[in-house]
């Protein structure tokens, strides 16, 4: 296990009726509020009603950035930085899934500077303070509410970037498992493939080979963000299932399962980003199809560790370490099939000849984050083996 800091600030506030609490949660930083939120989930539920009384309750003026669409845009990210400026806000308020958290992040760093938010992205500027973040939660699934990274589409490049930073975590988030009974099967499931693979990011690229507690938690988060998946899609209604994958999804990123790992990649996000950037496909659904394609790539040079995988994560017990290996990885792609997530690019009509155009874009985010491996060539052979 290798040297490490973990410092994680954000205040988690979990479970029923916590809502009630984000308006003093909030007004603590400011009370100048912009809030910000999606396309309509949050009005139809109601939600949106109970966070503005709890604001307006502890005393909040309420500015309000609504719109925010899932693969947040860089353009409607600038509307919200104009309007945080013009009204003056001093604190932000994101209501909803990752796309709404990221936008709400970027628009606290964008505000308090004069260039281009999305020179940060790039890595031409770096971010010196932001406005603070409270948030509530309604989707299982980015990490988001307790990390300091983001992720926004420039729609003028058709480039989706992200990065961390430590001004960017959550000064306090409420999750409330009842907020995500109502996503739908599909978000349902792309949210869980989406914390599996940020767990399997980790345990496949990491530095060090010596990480027993790490893995022993991360092949525990796989499983758990399995089995509560399975019976959220059941009955969607569950409160207990829906209350695991929420929390199972927080601890996939945020920082606590990489911690002593070493470098680790993201090579996996790196490719689906492009994906996302070109097709506007939900998160979880690109990365479904990339997984099974990357994992066979890269299992053949480390068949031990897909083999230990397979053992503890589906009791895979017969065969060479090569057999383990590779029925690991078929039956995590059985476990999307059934949960209705893409298993291939094909499964998202995309051919063989757009290849080459993902990869090139694919490329631009891999020198950002210094991933110099993945070249065109490399990016296109994995997308191959994704068809
Ligand atoms: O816009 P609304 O109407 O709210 O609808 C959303 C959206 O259509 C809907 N939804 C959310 N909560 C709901 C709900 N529908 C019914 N009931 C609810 N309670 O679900 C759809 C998807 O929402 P979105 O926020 O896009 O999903 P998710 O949470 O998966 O976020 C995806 C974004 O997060 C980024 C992804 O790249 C993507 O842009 N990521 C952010 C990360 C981070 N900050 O650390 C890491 C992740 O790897 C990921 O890259
Ligand atoms: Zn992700």
């Amino acid at each position: 296990m290798q040297n490490f800091v973990f410092h994680n600030p954000t205040k988690i506030l979990f479970g029923k009726g916590k809502i009630a609490e984000i308006g003093e949660e909030t007004v603590q930083y400011g009370k100048k509020v912009l809030l910000v939120y999606g396309c309509g989930s949050v009005k139809k539920s109601g939600l949106l009603d109970k966070v503005k009384d709890s604001l307006t309750e502890a005393g909040a003026i309420i500015s309000e950035h609504g719109g925010v669409q899932s693969n947040p845009l860089l353009s409607h990210t600038h509307s919200g930085i104009a309007i945080a400026k013009k009204d003056k806000c001093n604190v932000v308020c994101a209501v909803g899934g990752g796309s709404v958290l990221d936008e709400a992040k970027a628009i606290c760093a964008g505000s308090l500077v004069d260039h281009d938010v999305w020179k940060f992205f790039t890595g031409k500027k770096s971010i010196k303070a932001t406005l603070p973040l409270t948030t509530v939660l309604t989707l299982a699934a980015s990490g988001s509410e307790m990390n300091s990274g983001m992720v926004i589409t420039n729609d003028s490049t058709t480039q989706k970037f992200g990065f961390g930073n430590k001004h960017l975590f959550p000064k306090t988030s409420i999750l409330d498992p009842s907020c995500t009974c109502s996503v739908p099967a599909d978000y349902t499931a792309y949210g869980a493939v989406d914390a599996i693979s940020h767990v399997l990011e980790f345990y496949f690229t990491r530095e060090d080979s010596c990480t027993p507690v790490q893995d022993r938690l991360m092949e525990g988060l796989v499983i758990n963000a399995m089995e509560s998946c399975d019976r959220v899609l059941k009955r969607a209604d569950d409160y207990q299932a829906r209350a695991d994958l929420m929390w199972t999804a927080t601890l996939a990123l945020n920082g606590l399962t990489a911690a002593g790992l070493g470098k680790v990649g993201f090579p996996m996000h790196m490719i689906e980003h492009s994906l996302s950037a070109f097709y506007n496909i939900a998160h979880g659904a690109g990365l479904s199809a990339i997984i099974p394609g990357w994992m066979k790539f890269r299992a053949a040079s480390q068949p031990q560790r897909f083999a230990q995988f397979a053992e503890r994560v589906f009791d895979i017990r017969n065969g060479s370490m090569q057999q383990k290996a590779a029925n690991g990885i078929e039956a995590l792609e059985s476990w999307f099939c059934r949960v209705k997530s893409p298993t291939t690019l094909t499964d998202l009509e995309i051919s063989a000849e757009e290849i080459p155009k993902i990869a090139d874009n694919a490329v631009a985010l891999a020198k950002v984050w210094r991933m110099r491996e993945y070249n065109q060539q490399i990016i296109e052979s994995v997308l191959i083996n994704c068809l």
